[in-house]
Formats: C-alpha cells, structure tokens, sequence
C-alpha cells in the first residue's frame, strides 16, 4: 500500500506529478494554508507531508501524527518547524538548500539597488503623472558603487551576495563566529565585531537563520549604532529584527531606509506603520521566486521526502543524527 502524503499547497513543476505517481498524494488546493486544525487532521492521517514555512509544525502536532515519519519543507529554513521534537519521534526533516542560494542573493542586491536608489518610488512618481522634467534634485539616492557592505550571516546566500557585491566596488564586512578565508580570498571581506559592523556599514544585509540567538538581533541598540542614515536589507526572517525598534527608527530618519522581504508579521496588516513610511521598500517574501528555483526547491523537497520513506537519508537533511 502506498504512503499517504499531504502537500500543504499547490507546486509549481513537474515534482508533483512525479510523486503522484508513487505515493496516495493528498495536495491542498486552495491558494491560503490549510487551517491549523485542517493541518493537524491531514498530518494524524499522513506518513508523509510536504510544508511550507506557513506551517507549524510543532511538539502537538506531532502527538497527534503517530504514523508521521517525514516533513519535508520548501524551503532552505526551517523555523517554521521543531527540530528536537521532530528527531524525539524519529521524524525525518528535509529542506532545500543551495537551489535557491544564487536566486536569493539576487533579489537581496535588487533590494540594495531598489532601496538606494528610490526604484519603486521612482515607478511610482511616473505612473502617477508628477513627472514634468528633468531635474538636478528628482529622487536623489545613495551611491551603492563603493559603499560598505555589511553581511550578517556570511553563509551561502550572504557569500552569494558579497560576490556581487565585489561587482559593485564593495567594502565588504562581515560578522560570523567562525572566520572565513575562502570568502575573504574571494570578495575581500574582512570579518570584524559587531559594533564595528554596524558603525561601518552604509547598507546592512541579513542572511541568518532564524534561531533563538538571532530572534531580534537588530534591536533598538543595534539600530542607534548603525552609521546614520545607513540601510537595511532584510531577506532572511523576520524575526531577525525587531518591528517596533525598526519603525521607531525609520520614523526618526536615523535610519536612512530599509527594504524588507519578510517581516514580522507576515504578511504584514493593512495598518502596519511601514506601510505608511516613504522609506521603506516592501516584497511579499519573494527572494526564492524564480519559475526554476521554486520547480527546483519543489523537486528538491520531494527527493528528500521519498528517501526519507524508502528509510534512506534525504540528501538535504536537517536532522542526521537519525542516520547513524
Ligand atoms: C525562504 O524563505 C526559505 O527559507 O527558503
Ligand atoms: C543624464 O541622463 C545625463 O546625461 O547626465
């Protein structure tokens, strides 16, 4: 009989249709995530599920899910997911780094370059017809040739982007636990101290996980250290910063502007004070959304989880310890 698996949304690519073939594939249809009780129901009854970082998958869950023996997510972070609980019950945990690590490194440096230089404020001064001529002050921004560069988080996307970054004549600085000359041979990045980073830095990038360490790594003090008017770039997780330090910021112009892929919350309320701020470049967490990447990340997840179902280790696997 072939494992029930439930994919908590529709995928784009061919990966689906190749799991259909092999397993009884429950996929929800609908644009918005399954509810949690939907999401709890669908798990208790599955060997399998397919998630995405809108679904929790936490210690109740998995109580109620005494047949579950994989999660697979689409995705390369797994906050969205409890680890220790998930290996206690011999649950294996895939994730889909790498495929999207390039893609990713793009879209920051669209919003280092769109952030900078006004783009999205630009298309919208157009559109609405205020364009009467050329003009030597019209939606003056900040020069990314040559600025500093500061990378919180110097792992595969934060290395991905400090590359482009050397394109762009870049002083590159990065804060990390361990050093890293590879990175350091290639870009010229130097690792420095965090107060350093953040006094130095025109344009602060975020590439780390979201973890209990880094919940609200920039905080109010980071914020009042940063070199004034500097930017933030934000594509890792919300969490990362924190939302009421950051408007505080933004609204007394100490912060020069941020470009924030994912927020917290997300998505973000109609009423969020960001919305209201000129200075502020928003995306719907989009950094991965490219036709190939998200085809590879889908066809990425289903490798992971049918290995995972055949008892083999997933080659992406978040808890190895389960394959000794
Ligand atoms: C997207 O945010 C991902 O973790 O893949
Ligand atoms: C701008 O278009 C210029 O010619 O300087």
């Amino acid at each position: 009989v072939r494992p029930r698996v439930f994919v908590t949304r529709q995928l784009p690519g061919e990966a689906l249709g190749r799991l259909g073939r092999l397993v009884d594939l429950h996929v929800w249809p609908q644009e918005l995530p399954p509810s949690r009780d939907t999401l709890l129901a669908e798990a208790a009854r599955s060997e399998g599920l397919v998630t995405l970082l809108t679904d929790q998958v936490d210690a109740r869950l998995l109580a109620q899910a005494p047949g579950l023996r994989v999660v697979s997510n689409v995705a390369v972070g797994y906050d969205n997911i409890d680890v220790p609980a998930c290996t206690e019950r011999r649950v294996v945990v895939g994730n889909t780094p790498g495929a999207l690590t390039e893609t990713s490194a793009d879209f920051a440096f669209a919003l280092i370059l769109g952030l900078a230089r006004r783009v999205a404020e630009a298309d919208a001064y157009v559109r609405a017809g205020h364009w009467r001529t050329w003009s030597p002050t019209l939606l003056l921004g900040t020069d990314v040739y040559g600025a500093t560069l500061g990378i919180v988080g110097p792992g595969a996307i934060g290395s991905a982007v400090a590359r482009r970054a050397r394109g762009f004549g870049m002083r590159i600085l990065y804060v990390s636990r361990e050093p890293r000359p590879a990175l350091e041979q290639e870009t010229g990045a130097r690792r420095v101290d965090k107060a350093t980073l953040l006094s130095e830095a025109d344009i602060l990038t975020l590439h780390v996980p979201l973890t209990p360490q880094t919940r609200h790594w920039v905080g109010r003090a980071e914020l009042a250290a940063m070199k004034p008017g500097a930017l933030l770039v934000n594509t890792a997780r919300g969490g990362v910063v924190d939302p009421d330090a950051l408007v505080e910021a933004l609204r007394e112009g100490r912060l020069g502007g941020a470009a924030l892929d994912v927020t917290d919350p997300e998505p973000l309320p109609p009423d969020s004070p960001l919305m209201g701020l000129p200075n502020v470049l928003l995306a719907p967490h989009i950094a991965s959304a490219t036709h190939a990447t998200r085809g590879r990340m889908a066809s990425m997840a289903v490798d992971n989880l049918l290995a995972a179902l055949e008892g083999r280790r997933p080659p992406h696997c978040v808890n190895p310890e389960l394959f000794p």
